[in-house]
């Protein structure tokens, strides 16, 4: 098959690209911007791989994304390009709308126009909002997206379905859980946790610490995706969660001891606003309608994080210093409005 994957160089995009290329016989032509987060080096060693070609752009362009589709006889869309970080669209929500609402909206005109067969959109499990202490997250959970990222996804989301109901696209949706694992950008909880601890440098816990989030391993995400890819029904939405609830202070201590770095090293700073106290994850229909389970065990695949993060200090320092982005400027030119960290 002629994949699509839409921001590919990112976190979770680079993760699936390497398990679609190291397994399957399908030919990835991976479309990102390389904003702050995007970083080639995430996928590195792929570079000359028969089955693979990277083109830098915005899913917000639509010619581009069209003659591309084109060109590449693209079959089915895989869209991870977004804003993902919940402080930033505290700090500034418009372009979490331009590219995850009018971004996806973009790829979802050019699948229809060309009559691509597939669409996965990735989703979150933020756009339900927040639980209090019982009951977890199903696919008939109300829409009540509390950040602006959330507000962003949940009305992607609602773009896809449009697309499915009214034009017949075969679009599904998967919301997932907190990822962890390698290529995470240090702004998110664990990397940042572990390369700051790593540095000597305090750890900004939020408010309490008591928040919680359901834990899974972006391999776990990753295999669910490629079985929503292959075998999920068009129109549908599916949960993925890894039955990985922790407390924000939990996930901080966990990770000094495996690191043998003291405590004294939390400090708690002021709460996020509209923090979501609690998500969880219900993925009884993933599991029965498409036979996925996840294979990590939370403390398992942070300690298997952290090693991987001690392997891989380069990479990280380098995201750190911003070297990594002198880079991109001196490869592609100016990053346009999306050029700053
Ligand atoms: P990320 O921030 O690491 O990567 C996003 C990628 O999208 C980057 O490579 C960036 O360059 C690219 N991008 C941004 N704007 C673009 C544009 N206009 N055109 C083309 N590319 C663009 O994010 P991630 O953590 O890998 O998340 C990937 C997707 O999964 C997102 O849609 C996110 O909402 C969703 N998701 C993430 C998590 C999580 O825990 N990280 C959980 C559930 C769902
Ligand atoms: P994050 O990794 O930003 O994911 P999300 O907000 O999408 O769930 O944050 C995970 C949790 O960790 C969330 O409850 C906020 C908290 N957090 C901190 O306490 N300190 C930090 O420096 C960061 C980045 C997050």
């Amino acid at each position: 098959m002629n994949v699509l994957v839409a921001g590919g160089a990112g976190f979770i995009g680079a993760n699936f690209v390497r398990r679609l290329l190291a397994a399957a016989q399908d030919r990835v032509v991976n479309l990102d911007l390389l904003t702050y987060a995007g970083n080639l080096e995430n996928l590195a060693g792929l570079e000359d791989h028969p089955r693979y070609r990277f083109v830098r752009g915005d899913i917000g362009d639509a010619a581009l994304v069209r003659e591309l589709c084109a060109a590449e006889r693209v079959e089915a869309v895989v869209n991870f390009a977004a804003e993902s970080h919940v402080d930033r669209s505290v700090d500034a929500p418009r372009l979490f709308l331009e590219t995850n609402v009018l971004g996806t909206q973009n790829l979802l005109a050019a699948a229809r126009e060309l009559g691509i067969a597939r669409f996965v959109q990735v989703s979150t499990d933020e756009v339900y909002g927040s639980l209090g202490r019982e009951g977890r997250f199903t696919e008939q959970s109300p829409l009540a997206p509390n950040s602006p990222y959330a507000a962003s996804k949940a009305a992607a989301d609602l773009v896809c379905r449009a697309y499915h109901h009214t034009f017949g696209l075969p679009v599904i949706v998967t919301r997932c859980s907190n990822n962890y694992g390698p290529y995470q950008f240090p702004e998110k909880l664990i990397p940042l946790m572990i390369t700051n601890a790593l540095a000597g440098e305090p750890l900004p816990v939020y408010g309490d610490g008591l928040n919680v989030r359901d834990w899974i391993h972006v391999e776990d995400h990753c295999a669910a995706l490629e079985a929503v890819l292959r075998r999920g029904q068009p129109g549908e939405v599916y949960n993925i969660g890894g039955d990985g609830e922790l407390t924000n202070l939990e996930i901080v201590r966990l990770l000094l001891k495996l690191l043998d770095r003291p405590e004294s090293l939390i400090r708690f700073v002021p709460d996020r606003p509209g923090h979501d106290r609690r998500y969880a994850i219900d993925s009884a229909k993933i599991r029965r309608e498409l036979g996925w389970a996840p294979g990590w065990r939370p403390a398992e695949g942070i300690a298997a994080t952290v090693r991987w993060y001690l392997e891989h200090r380069p990479w990280w320092e380098k995201i750190r210093s911003g070297a990594y982005r002198d880079y991109y400027e001196r490869l592609y030119g100016h990053g346009g409005r999306h050029g700053a960290a």
